[in-house]
């Protein structure tokens, strides 16, 4: 007999396959009547695979009361309750290490489009303007500049890595200081007056919400730029928003949003932002791996082995 387990959304379709293959699947998000689905499958269902913006919350976990493991396709858990999952002996797991190299690819692209302004100066090219109007405005260098990392966890340090290689200095906080070579700063608006362009790379959660706000932000100052890989609501949107309309800083480049995917459209006229729908970890490579970590979890599990990535 498979497992039975439920899928809260569609998933990467290559890992859907495997998933289908393997155990006994219900799709949540094909149910006409999502309480009389978890009620019939209650009794049975000992799996739940997650997709990042879907996570399962405590009504959920709840419903489906012989639930045994959560295995999310994603490293972020802020929308697993894990607090709710530890309580009821729910294992979560997640899909940390194979994306942090695509993730800080994006981080940088963000950081050379952002300060370079290569989207903007395309579109110039595209729209015929450099016969018509000249040479694209100068733009202000990657080299030199201090990135101050918010969140230097393996993600972060991936990044930090690429960012040393432009000729970047580095410094970082957070909650705790780490045993690395690069400077620490005691609080996020001490690492943002000391950097030119302030990356963020926490998670996101309670815990960091709205981290970077006005006063962060103030301290980045009308020269600084922000790049937000992390989660939206790491940041003070309508804030960053704010200062960026008002020149208060001097760009952002982001790949996460409030609300996603449906994002305040005010971003899409916003000349000195570069944005991303969310496309940190979207690779064919990336995506496959964490899916076969999501998969791998599943097995152990079902096999009665401890499984390979758990949320702590
Ligand atoms: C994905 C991510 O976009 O892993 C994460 O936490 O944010 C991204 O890799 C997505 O959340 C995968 O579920």
């Amino acid at each position: 007999m498979k497992p039975e387990i439920i899928i809260t959304g569609p998933i990467y379709p290559k890992t859907q396959e495997i998933l289908e293959r393997e155990f006994a699947c219900h799709r949540l998000y094909e149910a006409p009547d999502r309480a009389a689905f978890l009620k019939a499958l209650a009794p049975r269902v000992r799996g739940l695979a997650t997709f990042g913006p879907w996570g399962a919350d405590r009504a959920l976990m709840d419903a489906l009361p012989k639930l045994e493991i959560i295995s999310n396709f994603g490293v972020g858990v802020d929308a697993i309750d894990v607090a709710a999952a530890k309580a009821r002996g729910i294992i979560v797991t997640n899909t940390p290490d194979v994306l942090n190299d695509c993730v800080a690819d994006t981080a940088i692209a963000l950081v050379l489009n952002t300060l370079r302004r290569f989207p903007q100066a395309e579109n110039y090219l595209r729209s015929g303007y450099w016969a018509s109007r000249g040479a694209y405005p100068l733009t202000t260098a990657v080299w030199g500049k201090t990135m101050g990392i918010l969140g230097l966890g393996r993600i972060g340090e991936a990044i930090a890595r690429r960012a040393v290689a432009l000729g970047m200095k580095i410094r970082y906080h957070n909650r705790s200081r780490k045993n690395v070579d690069y400077p620490y700063d005691p609080d996020p608006v001490t690492l943002a007056k000391k950097s030119d362009v302030l990356m963020v790379a926490t998670p996101g959660g309670p815990e960091t919400s709205r981290l970077v706000n006005a006063e962060v932000l103030d301290a980045l100052g009308p020269e600084g730029y922000l790049v937000n890989i992390s989660r939206g609501s790491v940041v003070d949107e309508p804030v960053l928003l704010a200062y960026l309309k008002a020149g208060k800083i001097a760009g952002a480049g982001l790949d996460v949003f409030d609300n996603e995917p449906n994002v305040n459209p005010e971003w899409f006229a916003l000349e000195n932002a570069v944005i991303l729908p969310h496309v940190g970890s979207a690779t064919v490579e990336t995506r496959t791996a964490m899916g076969m970590l999501q998969i791998e979890n599943l097995r152990l599990h079902f096999a009665g082995k401890p499984v390979k990535t758990p949320v702590t």
